[in-house]
């Protein structure tokens, strides 16, 4: 049986390191956010994100919709995105709360959670709290979308001693440049990746930092978030397979598309 605390409050904690490289390491995946914004469907349409982070998905959208609520548990992510925001002109709601629990006076026509959000909820009673907090925040018509990854057969044959290159981004200043490695080791019982990543910038081919990032995420298999959400009071309409660019890049990214089940 896992321990609540010691297994989430370290996440939590990661994440708030994480905001200062979070654009560094992840900026360039942007394959997702024409699908997230062509949900849109205009100015009045009401999106809630849930682990909205520094934005990456959410100021695409605050440009087509001003009902944009952004919600992380990160005060750190969340206080890069306002920045973002006031530099954009653009109006959204950021709040600060976890995504199992969070109360808000609103209905929405569109609740997402990109990027994987979902899986850092590591026990299954956690995903569960959170479809319920969703469930009685959107509106009866109103579409969730869940983005999960599938690790490949070849993540889970990987020697978790080793750090594998994921990829080299090129900064503004072409003599600069970020690598991303990362180390993972998978505890199949409990169906955890724990992973470090190591971010080493460069100048001019000398190397001018190095960090190391943990995070842990929940892996679940693509039947089995079906029937989550169907014992959960939603029912799968459609799964978007495989945007690429993600951060491994040969594991499955699926989308869920989700509907209220009428019984529920
Ligand atoms: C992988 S990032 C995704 C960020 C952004 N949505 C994107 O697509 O780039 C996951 C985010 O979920 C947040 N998060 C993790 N656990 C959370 C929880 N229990 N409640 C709310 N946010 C959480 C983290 O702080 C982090 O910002």
């Amino acid at each position: 049986m896992l321990n609540i605390p010691v297994k989430v409050s370290p996440v939590t904690l990661n994440y708030e390191v994480w905001a200062t490289l979070y654009d560094k390491v992840y900026g360039d995946v942007v394959d997702d956010i024409p699908y997230y914004v062509n949900q849109i469907t205009g100015p009045d349409h009401a999106v809630l994100e849930l682990g909205c982070g520094t934005g990456r998905v959410s100021i695409p959208i605050a440009e087509v919709t001003s009902k944009l609520t952004a919600l992380d548990l990160s005060g750190q992510m969340i206080n890069v995105l306002k920045q973002k925001a006031v530099l954009g002109g653009l109006i959204l709601d950021c709040v600060i709360a976890d995504m199992r629990y969070f109360e808000l006076d609103v209905k929405f026509d569109l609740i997402i959670i990109p990027f994987r959000g979902f899986q850092s909820l590591l026990l299954k009673d956690d995903q569960e709290k959170c479809l319920a907090a969703i469930n009685k925040h959107l509106k009866e018509d109103g579409k969730v979308i869940v983005d999960m990854f599938f690790p490949s057969l070849e993540m889970f044959d990987q020697d978790n001693r080793v750090f594998y290159e994921v990829k080299r981004i090129s900064g503004e200043d072409p003599r600069t440049s970020t690598l991303v490695k990362h180390r993972s080791s998978f505890d199949m019982h409990s169906q955890l990746i724990e992973t470090t990543l190591l971010v080493e910038s460069s100048k001019a081919d000398l190397v001018t930092e190095t960090r190391y990032l943990d995070f842990t995420l929940r892996y679940i298999h693509p039947k089995e978030a079906e029937y989550l959400f169907l014992n959960n009071g939603f029912i799968t309409r459609n799964i978007v397979n495989n945007f690429t660019n993600s951060i491994e890049n040969q594991s499955s990214e699926m989308i869920f598309e989700l509907e209220k089940k009428c019984d529920y």
